[in-house]
């Protein structure tokens, strides 16, 4: 079958990756989607069963540091588009092992944008119709003050702002941990590519997602399920930290537009307009999975247990994406009191995938269908 457009999507068969390869398989029929996925701890082909005998759906088990690997799927696949989000994503576990995070999110990029630069340079168009859109995160700009503890109201955001200052495209670089130093390393090197080669790149960075098909190693699937199975629920310091958060579909919507019409070599931030402290968003989800349960109202507070802080742990990332929204249109689309449910709803009765994540079971079974590249 001749398709229109060929693109790898990289860490498809994570959080993230999953919903933009759905999106994408689902609206562009013309368009041969390839899932590039090492399916580390993070990625579950499970996440895509609903597209996976789709016949413009092409899934890879490769990683993106094995260069000789991936110069030979670009032209196998003739790829004229990369959507970059393979990465090791989890700051905690960047703490404690910074050397996988440098090796994926720095050395695995590097390798991407090299393969990318040397099949495309040697095409007869070059450049033209091409494009690399790298995947990153608010957390590369540093932590904002928490100006206003008790949080006011603002005409930049939906809810209340903590601070009065937000991260813009223009905000300096100031990451703090293994994780966010790395990204920031990757973000500099897509953008080195475009500077030094030409290369037709575009850079996002997004402010904490939530929604179905996350890993619960990460705050709002962890609690949910921890509750579910009154586990306690560790508040890492005073639960004062401040996230923007942000509906994961929307975020595969905004990354769908700027695909296609984001400008080459523009950096685009994407956020939610919606700020929480970590205790009050914790307060919801308990409110929410006791109702969805039937306990009586207050029933799992008990859970919250004040731990240890997170070393170097960000007090507030708050993302101003009026940018996006004055140029290519874009803004979210679910109020997060809507998206929450949904959230909540999707992980109660999906107790299946939580059961094999959790075990680890998933891996077993992905292992023995697929050969490694
Ligand atoms: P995730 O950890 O859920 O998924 C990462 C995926 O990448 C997994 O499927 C994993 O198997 C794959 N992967 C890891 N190392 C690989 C390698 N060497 N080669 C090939 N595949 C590899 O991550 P996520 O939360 O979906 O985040 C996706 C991207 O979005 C990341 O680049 C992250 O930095 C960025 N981001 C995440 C958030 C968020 O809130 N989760 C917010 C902003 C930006
Ligand atoms: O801002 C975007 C980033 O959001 C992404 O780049 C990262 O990939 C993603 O993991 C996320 O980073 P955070 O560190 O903000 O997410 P996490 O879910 O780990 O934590 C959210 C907040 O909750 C943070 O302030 C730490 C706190 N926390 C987290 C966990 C796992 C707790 O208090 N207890 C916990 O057990």
């Amino acid at each position: 079958m001749e398709f229109k457009r060929s693109i790898i999507i990289t860490g498809g068969a994570g959080f993230i990756g999953s919903h933009v390869v759905r999106l994408f398989v689902n609206k562009y029929p013309e368009y041969h989607i390839i899932n590039l996925d090492k399916l580390t701890y993070a990625g579950n082909l499970a996440n895509l069963k609903d597209i996976e005998d789709r016949p413009n759906y092409t899934f890879v088990k490769a990683d993106i540091c094995d260069f000789d690997t991936i110069m030979a799927l670009l032209p196998e696949y003739h790829v004229d588009g990369i959507i970059h989000l393979a990465a090791e994503s989890h700051v905690d576990r960047s703490i404690k092992d910074p050397f996988t995070f440098a090796r994926t999110n720095v050395m695995g990029t590097l390798s991407l944008l090299q393969a990318a630069k040397l099949y495309w340079e040697s095409l007869p168009e070059k450049y033209e119709g091409k494009r690399f859109y790298h995947i990153s995160t608010d957390e590369v700009y540093g932590a904002l003050e928490l100006t206003h503890p008790e949080g006011v109201k603002s005409d930049v955001s939906a809810h209340e702002v903590y601070g009065d200052e937000f991260f813009l495209e223009t905000t300096k670089y100031n990451p703090h941990s293994p994780y966010s130093a790395s990204k920031a390393s990757s973000d500099h090197f897509v953008r080195a590519f475009h500077d030094t080669y030409g290369m037709p790149t575009v850079v996002t960075n997004c402010s904490n997602n939530y929604g179905p098909y996350q890993f619960p190693e990460k705050l709002i699937p962890l609690f949910i399920n921890n509750i579910r199975h009154r586990k306690p629920l560790p508040v890492y310091g005073k639960g004062e930290n401040v996230r923007d958060w942000l509906y994961v579909v929307d975020h595969a919507r905004a990354i769908d537009v700027i695909f296609h019409e984001g400008k080459t070599a523009e950096t685009y931030n994407i956020g939610g307009f919606n700020e929480w402290k970590n205790i009050d968003i914790i307060k919801v989800i308990i409110k929410t999975v006791d109702r969805l349960l039937g306990n009586p109202e207050g029933y799992s507070l008990d859970l919250i247990t004040y731990v240890t802080d997170r070393m170097g742990h960000d007090l507030r990332y708050a993302i101003d994406s009026r940018k996006l929204k004055a140029e290519l249109g874009w803004e979210p689309s679910l109020q997060f009191e809507e998206g929450i449910e949904k959230t909540v709803r999707w992980y109660l009765d999906h107790q299946e995938w939580m059961d094999n994540v959790t075990s680890g079971d998933y891996q077993k079974y992905y292992d023995n269908m697929y050969k490694d590249r």
